[in-house]
């Protein structure tokens, strides 16, 4: 029977796993590593008061064709939220402030969101034709829109600075750090479910591993041996030997174990395989892969959770967003700061986001910094509105500085258009020199159209562990080992 090793204990190593033993595959031949003390990768449920947060992956972005959505719909762990502030910081009870406390107005926003709504539905349709940058899009109808006398309700100066808020919030949306580096193309590649965009999970993402490790009999050929007895948590691997020594399989290297495989799947993130993967494997990866590596694209966002004693807005208020004048930015990762919003089901929480190289600025910066600077902002913004306290404490995501992810989701860059890449190069397995399959390769950059998502990642670990089943079919390991 063939030996197997999964690198990476998130979304897409757990749903191989537990397909593989689904499909008959031995637990007992199958080892995860995991290099974090924890599964889950980047679904981060983490409890908070009587409830949870996400520093990850929040919702289940859609239904149909989202493979995530049946399996925790059928476990009855999911909701709709309507409460969709904290997603895109649209709704009618988030307010515009600059930074010294001038508001936008309420007719001003609206104006706003009306203008930019129609450009996002002319972008469906003129995408397809567009050669240059999704921000060079966006950007140049705006511009049209600014000639052609659009805004009635404000100058130029402002509408440009809502739309500097606009492209913060588009880099949430798309992963990337500038949306001059998405494709306007190949965004079109992204392909979203129909459906609720903004179904969360009642007691966390995270639930999804329990559900995904239930399907697993826990008993296989008289063997006692679930899943999770598989899994080798604070063990990274530093090294895949995977043509050195043909007959023995595939050497892995972690600093205290080596293991040995027939087959490896790896499901590390494209920021770690852009980070390292000269370092991770020997010999070098095919060029093809190698190419797929460097040009698909992977950014940095950040959650910053802000903790109260108590609330100090009401329940009508939603948030207040920031935007920067640009003569009095600071040229800090806090100019890029989303803005504040009310969080569900905690009552003393606030959130923010923060993307790209203001992202990785923000990690390097000490949480005291992080807690003063937003809560200037905040307080400023605030005004005289509400009677402002002090936050005690910031919660917030490391997604960048953590050497186990580098970032935080994949998009379809500029440049993987230019030299003719996609996900399905990423997700090609390496044969070695005696044409015998090694390396597997799964995770959500590896997915063509649904790429930055859990569900994602879950189908491409499907993928792989059929492909291995297959695989193993067809050169009847069975019968050699
Ligand atoms: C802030 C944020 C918000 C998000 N929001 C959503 C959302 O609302 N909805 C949604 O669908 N998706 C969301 N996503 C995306 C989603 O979380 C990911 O697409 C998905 O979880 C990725 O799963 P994966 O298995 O591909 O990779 P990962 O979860 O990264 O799993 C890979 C695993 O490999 C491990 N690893 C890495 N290197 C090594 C090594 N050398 N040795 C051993 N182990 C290693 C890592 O520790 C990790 O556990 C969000 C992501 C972030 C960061
Ligand atoms: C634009 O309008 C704002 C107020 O709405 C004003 O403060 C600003 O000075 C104006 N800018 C220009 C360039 O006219
Ligand atoms: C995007 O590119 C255009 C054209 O080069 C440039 O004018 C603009 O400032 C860029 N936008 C951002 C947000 O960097
Ligand atoms: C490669 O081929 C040689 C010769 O047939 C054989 O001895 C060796 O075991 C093969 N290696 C693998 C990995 O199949
Ligand atoms: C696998 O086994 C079958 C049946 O014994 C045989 O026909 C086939 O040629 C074998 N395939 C390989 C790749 O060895």
């Amino acid at each position: 029977m063939a030996k197997l090793i999964i690198i990476g204990a998130g979304a897409s190593g757990l749903s191989a796993a537990s397909r593989l033993v689904e499909k008959g595959f031995d637990p007992a031949k199958i080892t995860i590593l995991e290099a974090e003390n924890r599964i889950g990768g980047r679904i981060l449920t983490v409890p908070h008061g009587s409830s949870l947060i996400e520093l990850g992956a929040q919702w289940v972005h859609g239904h149909e064709g989202n493979v995530v959505h049946p399996l925790a719909a059928a476990a009855g762990e999911i909701r709709t939220d309507i409460h969709t502030l904290e997603s895109t910081g649209y709704a009618d009870d988030v307010e515009m402030a600059y930074r010294d406390g001038r508001k936008i107005t309420p007719v001003q926003l609206n104006e706003f969101k009306k203008i930019l709504q129609s450009i996002y539905d002319d972008s469906k349709k003129e995408l397809a034709q567009w050669d240059k940058s999704l921000g060079e899009y966006f950007e140049s109808k705006f511009g049209e829109h600014l000639n052609r006398g659009s805004f009635t309700t404000m100058n130029r100066s402002t509408a440009l600075d809502l739309l500097d808020w606009a492209h913060r919030s588009q880099n949430i949306e798309d992963g990337s750090d500038n949306w001059n580096d998405t494709s306007g193309v190949g965004s079109l590649e992204y392909h979203e479910c129909e459906g609720d965009y903004t179904t969360v999970w009642k007691r966390g993402y995270s639930v999804l591993f329990d559900i995904l490790m239930k399907n697993v009999p826990k008993t296989s050929n008289g063997l006692k041996l679930s899943l999770s007895d598989r899994i080798q948590l604070n063990s990274p691997v530093n090294l895949i030997r995977w043509n050195s020594a043909p007959s023995s399989g595939v050497q892995v290297v972690c600093s205290d174990k080596t293991y040995y495989a027939d087959m490896v799947l790896i499901t590390c993130s494209l920021g770690v395989l852009k980070d390292r993967a000269d370092k991770l494997f020997t010999p070098l990866l095919p060029e093809k892969k190698r190419r797929a590596i460097e040009a698909l694209g992977f950014g940095t966002v950040n959650k910053i959770f802000l903790e109260f004693r108590k609330p100090w807005w009401t329940s009508e208020w939603g948030g207040v967003n920031f935007i920067t004048d640009p003569s009095k930015a600071t040229g800090e990762w806090e100019d890029r700061v989303l803005g504040f919003s009310t969080v569900r089901g905690q009552p003393n929480l606030l959130i923010s986001w923060v993307t790209g190289s203001a992202a990785r600025q923000f990690e390097t910066r000490s949480e005291d910094e992080v807690l003063m600077k937003c809560s200037t902002m905040l307080r400023t913004a605030v005004g005289t509105d509400f009677a402002y306290e002090e936050p005690t404490r910031v919660i917030r995501s490391l997604w960048q500085s953590n050497p186990h992810f580098c970032g935080s989701y994949s998009f379809r860059s500029k440049k993987s258009i230019e030299l003719d890449v996609c996900p399905s190069d990423l997700a090609e397995p390496v044969i070695d020199s005696n044409g015998s399959a090694r390396l597997f390769f799964a995770g959500e950059a590896t997915h063509d159209h649904r790429y930055s998502t859990v569900h994602a990642a879950v189908e491409t670990g499907w993928r792989e562990a059929d492909r291995i089943v297959e695989h193993v079919k067809e050169t009847n390991f069975t019968a050699k080992l």
